[in-house]
């Protein structure tokens, strides 16, 4: 543990534990759906997770990566970021206004498949380099977003609406 408490693990331990968190939420819903009491919270909580997830990787991690020379996975990154993003907001329609839990369910396994296409390709890819590329200062902004940075309000990818 380092003096503020957060333990010295690199950014791409990090950013990977947080992947196992969101999968680990959706597989929870999954899980009480089929028993027949969705635990449509912990749905919520991971999209809210991987919103927030998402927006510190373009914000604080990708933009050195693409100084770096890395233009062409961080665009794939993006657009799959996009992909997600649409799916995360049929999902919230399909929670609101429809309460359609069963539909819902099988946009969430949906999720987790393009989750899975995804983070098999940025953690050996992106995450692998964040530690080698990002500078003191660039780690230092990530490292304190991860602790308790938020979601700015209405902020949406760049990749969801194209
Ligand atoms: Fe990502
Ligand atoms: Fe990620």
């Amino acid at each position: 543990m380092s003096a503020g408490g957060v333990p010295r693990i690199t950014l791409g331990a990090a950013l990977e534990a947080e992947h196992r968190e969101i999968d680990g939420g959706i597989e929870r819903f999954l899980d009480t759906l089929r028993q027949g009491a969705p635990d449509t919270e912990s749905l919520l909580r991971a999209m809210g997770g991987l919103r927030r997830h998402i927006y510190l990787e373009e914000a604080f991690l990708f933009p050195p990566l693409k100084d770096a020379g890395m233009t062409m996975p961080v665009f794939v990154m993006l657009r799959e970021h996009g992909e997600l993003w649409r799916a995360m907001d049929g999902i919230d329609a399909l929670l609101g206004d429809a309460q359609d839990e069963d539909a819902a369910g099988r946009s969430a396994v949906e999720l987790l498949s393009l989750l899975d296409k995804h983070n098999s390709k940025e953690e050996p890819i992106i995450y692998t380099k964040a530690d080698e590329v990002l500078d003191a200062d660039a780690s230092a902004e990530l490292r304190i977003f991860l602790t308790d940075g938020e979601l700015p309000d209405g902020w949406v990818c760049s990749g969801a609406h194209t």
